[in-house]
Order: structure tokens, then C-alpha cells, then sequence
């Protein structure tokens, strides 16, 4: 175990644990973990009966509830197209969402809570892999630099909380993210669930090809997101420090390879074309998940035989999926 991360201990399966966002991709799969490990006070609320962005709300539904633990999983999300046109509403939604609900964590002796950052907030130009320290030390990607600042102030607010208050809180860096409960609309989702979607409209209009964008060529890493979910439950049973931590698999593949393997699990057997008119993004992105491992975790959920899975859910849930 590296130096400074002494293990905070087993969590009590009876005390009230709240994973906010718990009908997202990240919050359901954290509920899910939580209920097969015997958690048997779970706490959810939808942003409908509760908006997380209303202050008042949120420390009335603390006091009312009074949680041991906290999962945070509720965020403004979205792709690139969104992040880069409602800049606004990616900064300003996530910094109350997530102060409101840190700050009521704290008002109300939260001991434990876990807070999601994201990838995509380490420099645009960083060395691959990335290493945690690489946190702030350069300019952000644009397009998404709004999100980027907003999480980054949520990692530090967990960081200050441990600083003036003790507590043991910690925050997660996931890769990009894939499984039951994602987001498969064309303008809102990631590259995982979008070729799903479109490879399984291609396979039963009977499409003949299928264009995507750009060269192929970027590589990427996707984490099933039943595998994150259990490594944030073991982070905050065996974690405790300031520095945020990487949750990946620690390898990539080529969108081209994404597209291909989507395309089998589908059972699409058109051609895959490139429209290489369209920008690429950046060329690598992956994360360094040599801490992680070292705290004793690794992902166990393979590529092929996540997709699989995820386009079953798709499949069994066309009425009810995030269109
Ligand atoms: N997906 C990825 O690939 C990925 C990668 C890295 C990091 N992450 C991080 O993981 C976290 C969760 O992401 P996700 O992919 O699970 O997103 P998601 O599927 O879009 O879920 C987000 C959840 O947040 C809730 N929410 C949003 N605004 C709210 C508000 N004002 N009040 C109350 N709840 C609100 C939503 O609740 P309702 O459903 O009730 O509206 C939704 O369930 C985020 O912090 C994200 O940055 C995700």
C-alpha cells in the first residue's frame, strides 16, 4: 500500500448511506454494488423530488435524513457537443450541486463521502498515461473547460474539508464509462453507447454502411461501470487521502477496434466507414492506474464481454432507455 493511505476501515452496512444521482449511470451502479453488499439503508432522491442545485432543500433533506455516508454521482453530464455549447450550465449546475451537497455533508457529520471527478479534467496536453499529479499543472481542454473547473472545485473542496475538518473524505478519477443506465442519446451520449445505438438501428433498417467520424485512429479506455462501482465502495473502505485516485483499466483501444467490436456484439454485418472530413479529438487519453493497483483493486469486467452485456440492456430496455 503506498505510504499515507492507512485503510479507513469496513463501512456499517446499517447506517444510512445517500448515493446522490442514483438513477444516473455512476449512482445506479453504486446503488446496486451497495445493495449486494448488504447496505440496507440506502438513500436516492431524483432531481425532480429533490434539485440538488436548491440549497434550503438539500440541507433539509440532510437534516431529515442524516446519512453516515455519501456517495456524490449526481453532475451535470454530457459529450463534447453539450459541454461546449451550454458552457454556463456545466459550471454553474455542478458547482451548487455538489457544494450544496458538501456542505450539508458537512453541517450534518457526514464521516465518509465519496466525490467523482472525471478524466477529462487533467491538461489538454499532459503526458499519457496520466498520473494523478498531473492535477492543475496545465491548461484545460477547452471544450469542456467549463465541467473541468467545476469538478476541480469539487476535488479541492474535498480536499480543504479534510484540511480544516479531518474528515476522511476522498475523490475518484474515472475513465470513460460504460453499462447498463447510459446515456444513448444522439446529442448527449459518449462514443460507447452512441455506436451502440447506431450499429443496432443500422443492423435493423438493414443499413448497408454506417459512417462515424473522424479517422478511428484516437485511443480511448472504457471502464464497465459495475466495476467502478465496486471501486468506489473499496476506496472508501480502503483509502484515506487527499489526492484524488484513477479508476481505469489501464489500457486503450483504437475507436476503430470500438467500432468493430460493437458492431459483432450487435450482429451488424454492414461496412464501417470514416468520414476523416471530421476532427479526430485528442489522440490518446489513459489513465495511469498504478495507484489504484498498488491499494490492492483492478477491474475485472472485459471489454468484449462488457458491450455484450450493455447492448442486452439496451436491447431489453427500448422503452425506458435514456433517449
Ligand atoms: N459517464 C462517464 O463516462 C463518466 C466518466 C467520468 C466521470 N463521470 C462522473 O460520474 C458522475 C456521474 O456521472 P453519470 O455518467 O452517472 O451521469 P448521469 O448518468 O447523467 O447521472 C447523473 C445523475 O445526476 C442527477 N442530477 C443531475 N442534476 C441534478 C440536480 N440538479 N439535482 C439532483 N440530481 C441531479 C441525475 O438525476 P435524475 O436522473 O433524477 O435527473 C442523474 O441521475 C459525474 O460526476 C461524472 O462527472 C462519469
Amino acid at each position: 500500500m503506498p505510504e499515507n493511505s492507512y485503510s479507513p476501515g469496513a463501512l456499517d452496512r446499517s447506517a444510512t448511506f445517500y448515493v446522490a444521482g442514483h438513477r444516473g449511470l455512476v449512482g445506479s451502479a453504486i446503488w446496486r454494488r451497495l445493495e449486494d453488499e448488504g447496505f440496507s439503508s440506502l438513500v436516492g432522491r431524483t432531481s425532480s423530488e429533490l434539485d440538488l442545485k436548491d440549497r434550503k432543500a438539500v440541507f433539509e433533506f440532510f437534516a431529515a435524513e442524516k446519512p453516515r455516508y455519501v456517495a456524490l454521482a449526481a453532475a451535470k453530464v454530457g459529450g463534447i457537443l453539450a459541454n461546449n455549447t451550454y458552457p454556463v450550465d456545466f459550471l454553474s449546475e455542478n458547482l451548487r450541486i455538489q457544494t450544496n451537497v458538501m456542505d450539508a455533508a458537512l453541517e450534518h457529520g457526514v464521516e465518509r463521502l465519496l466525490f467523482l471527478g472525471s478524466s477529462c479534467i487533467y491538461p489538454k496536453l499532459a503526458p499519457q498515461p496520466l498520473k494523478e499529479e498531473y492535477l492543475l499543472t496545465g491548461h484545460l481542454e477547452p471544450t469542456n473547460d467549463a465541467y473541468a473547473i467545476a469538478k476541480i472545485a469539487g476535488i479541492l473542496q474535498v480536499q480543504a474539508v479534510r484540511r480544516q475538518y479531518g474528515l476522511p473524505w476522498i475523490s475518484a478519477m474515472p475513465t470513460n464509462l460504460y453499462g447498463p443506465g447510459d446515456n444513448f442519446s444522439p446529442t448527449g451520449s459518449h462514443v460507447l453507447p452512441a455506436l451502440i445505438r447506431r450499429y443496432e438501428e443500422a443492423r435493423l433498417s438493414g443499413a448497408e454502411s454506417v459512417t462515424n467520424w473522424g479517422t478511428g485512429s484516437p485511443l480511448r479506455e472504457f471502464l464497465h461501470v459495475d466495476d467502478m462501482a465496486e471501486a468506489c465502495l473499496y476506496l472508501l473502505e480502503n483509502y484515506d487521502c487527499p489526492e484524488q485516485v484513477n479508476v481505469g483499466v489501464g489500457t486503450d483501444v483504437t475507436i476503430k477496434e470500438l467500432a468493430q467490436t460493437v458492431a459483432e456484439a450487435v450482429g451488424y454485418t454492414g461496412s464501417i466507414e470514416w468520414d476523416t472530413t471530421k476532427p479526430d479529438g485528442t489522440p490518446r487519453k489513459l489513465m495511469d492506474v498504478s495507484k489504484l493497483t498498488a491499494l490492492g483493486w483492478k477491474a475485472s469486467i472485459g471489454l468484449d464481454e462488457g458491450i455484450r452485456s450493455t447492448v442486452e440492456w439496451f436491447r431489453e430496455h427500448q422503452d425506458d432507455f435514456r433517449k
